[in-house]
């Protein structure tokens, strides 16, 4: 089957209602486009798991804080059509702000679905604040638009991936949450549509926060397990260019801080470049 780019929720609603009659299963993918490799390593997880895979397009307003790069954040759908085409993707959802949020005169005005204030006032949240209230908003929209029987995140944006597996839970949306590995460049640098905005100096500078990361993780399974010494060995690894905004250790199922290093504990930062703001982590073990 060739991809189709269905813009309107009413149109993809009929799509998928034969889908479901047929007996298929569906897969989402959501995205803000500006496709990349990581992106598309979830769409092909997608296409092996389901039926059909759906793509969802959308620079989310809402999600976006004041003065962050909402406007200029780059909007590529004809690229993102080869992209996801080549995934295995069978419909691109790619509505328009109007369409997600009709008349919407201004956003506190939109019923909200909210984490709770504990797991959003630490590491991104902390600093975009909101965030995560606009990305579990339009993911509900999204999951009832779409009513997929999986949908699949990334691990790059870790504490996204914790909050939505949380909310399916609290919410008994009738949807498996997939887990997808976190895709880097072959230099280290975790794969971002940000990235976009890097000049050639400000990539080797933001090279350094993967620097950082591996040599958290070479140090912990050399058998430091103390994430005081290992922060201050991922704070030598950085680049005097990168302003890092944190670096944390916390435990994978419940977001929770460590202080030392075990089963599965996330390592994550969040970092300025210049006036780019980059996300990676990395999963220590014991
Ligand atoms: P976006 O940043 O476009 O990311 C879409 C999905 O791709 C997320 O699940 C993200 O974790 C995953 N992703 C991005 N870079 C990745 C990489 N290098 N390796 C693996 N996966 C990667 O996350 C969002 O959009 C939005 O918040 C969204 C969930 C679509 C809601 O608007």
């Amino acid at each position: 089957m060739s991809l189709v780019v269905i813009n309107e929720i009413e149109k993809l609603r009929n799509v998928i209602k034969d889908y479901k009659k047929q007996g298929k299963s569906i897969a989402l993918v959501p995205t803000m486009g500006c496709l990349h490799e990581g992106h598309k390593s979830l769409m092909i997880k997608a296409h092996s798991i389901a039926d059909i895979t759906v793509a969802s397009v959308f620079v989310n307003p809402i999600q976006f804080c004041p003065g962050e790069d909402y406007d200029r954040y780059p909007r590529t759908l004809d690229s993102d059509k080869i992209v996801a085409e080549s995934a295995g993707v069978d419909i691109i959802f790619a509505p328009s702000v109007n369409e997600m949020y009709p008349n919407l005169q201004k956003f506190s005005d939109l019923t909200m679905v909210a984490p709770p204030y504990e797991l959003t006032d630490i590491m991104c949240g902390k600093s975009r604040v909101g965030h995560f209230d606009g990305v579990e908003t339009v993911v509900t929209k999204l999951f009832n638009i779409v009513q997929p029987d999986y949908a699949c995140f990334g691990m790059k944006d870790i504490q996204q991936l914790f909050l939505i597996k949380k909310m399916v839970k609290d919410l008994n949306f009738p949807i498996e949450i997939i887990p997808c590995p976190l895709v880097r460049e072959e230099s280290g640098l975790a794969l971002s549509s940000r990235n976009k905005y890097l000049s050639e100096e400000q990539k080797k500078a933001a090279l350094s926060l993967s620097k950082a990361l591996f040599a958290i993780r070479d140090l912990s399974n050399a058998g430091i397990k103390e994430t005081k010494k290992l922060f201050d060995t991922g704070l030598t690894n950085l680049d005097k260019n990168v302003e890092l905004e944190y670096l944390e250790f916390v435990d994978f199922d419940t977001f929770k801080q460590v202080n030392e290093v075990s089963q599965k504990t996330i390592c994550a930062l969040a970092a300025r470049v210049g006036n780019v703001r980059l996300i990676d982590n990395i999963v220590l073990e014991v």
